[in-house]
């Protein structure tokens, strides 16, 4: 099974709920590429990699236009039913980020890549193709695992692959089968366990190392997430483990 089987089977996030907490959330996204929600009306956006689609909704809802392309059927559709269920339009795209159709897309406003590079074969290439389509001031937000603060889930997953199986049909079973992850639900949903230890493909990322992406796509580093300052190793210890960098592309 690859990623793309795998989300069109176990969608991910699968947040139906666009209430206080959701728009908390979009809140401080935003904030890492000054954005406030009063922006987002009438701009182009693509949510590259929406996944069951709530950022894509909550774009339409605040009155931008969505383009929201994923590579997995599975989660399209979840998309587009929330869509409906929102009473918004969003135009949805089975298309791969590693081989866009750029005339089909055309330009954008803002560009948002949340929890979706890293699941890709080449994150880096990704990047690239997603920055061909900025429009001139556009602005381009990207969310990644982090190389250290995901040590200790990376360390689980490791386990999981050496001593139960590499399928992750086989990993989810087991984690439902056992008192410890079960017990987790209480805290987490269902999906976060899918997406954390039986997603097939995933790589982890550095500050510094995107920070090099912005410089030779020639996108300037608007900000970043806070949990990334510092000395990075020592983000072991750090309890999020996405990080955010946005950038625009100057005129
Ligand atoms: C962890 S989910 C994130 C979904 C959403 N962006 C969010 O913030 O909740 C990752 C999504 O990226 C999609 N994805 C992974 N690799 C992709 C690729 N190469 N092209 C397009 N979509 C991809 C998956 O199908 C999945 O829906």
């Amino acid at each position: 099974m690859n990623n793309k089987q795998f989300y069109s089977t176990y969608n991910y996030p699968n947040l139906k709920y666009i209430g206080k907490t959701h728009t908390n959330l979009m809140k401080k996204i935003l904030s890492f590429a000054n954005i406030s929600f009063s922006d987002l009306q009438g701009k182009d956006i693509l949510d590259a990699g929406c996944g069951t689609g709530d950022k894509s909704v909550f774009f339409a809802l605040k009155g931008a236009k969505i383009t929201s392309i994923d590579f997995s059927p599975g989660q399209l559709q979840k998309a587009q039913e929330n869509a409906k269920e929102n009473k918004v339009k969003i135009k949805a795209l089975e298309m791969d980020i590693l081989n866009l159709d750029s005339k089909k897309l055309g330009k954008f406003d803002y560009i948002f890549c949340l929890g979706v590079l890293h699941h890709t074969e080449d994150a880096k290439k990704g990047f690239e193709n997603l920055c061909k389509l900025l429009k001139p001031n556009g602005i381009i937000v990207i969310a990644l695992y982090h190389k250290y603060a995901r040590l200790k889930y990376r360390i689980i997953r490791a386990l999981l692959r050496l001593f139960v199986s590499k399928d992750p049909e086989k990993i989810i079973s087991f984690l439902f089968s056992k008192n410890f992850f079960a017990k987790k639900l209480n805290t987490i949903t269902k999906e976060t366990l899918y997406d954390r230890y039986a997603v097939p493909f995933e790589s982890y990322h550095t500050l510094r190392e995107v920070k090099q992406w912005f410089k030779q796509n020639k996108i300037t580093e608007i900000g970043h997430s806070e949990n990334v300052n510092g000395f990075e190793p020592f983000k072991v210890f750090e309890r999020k483990t996405l990080f955010f960098v946005s950038g625009t592309k100057p005129k």
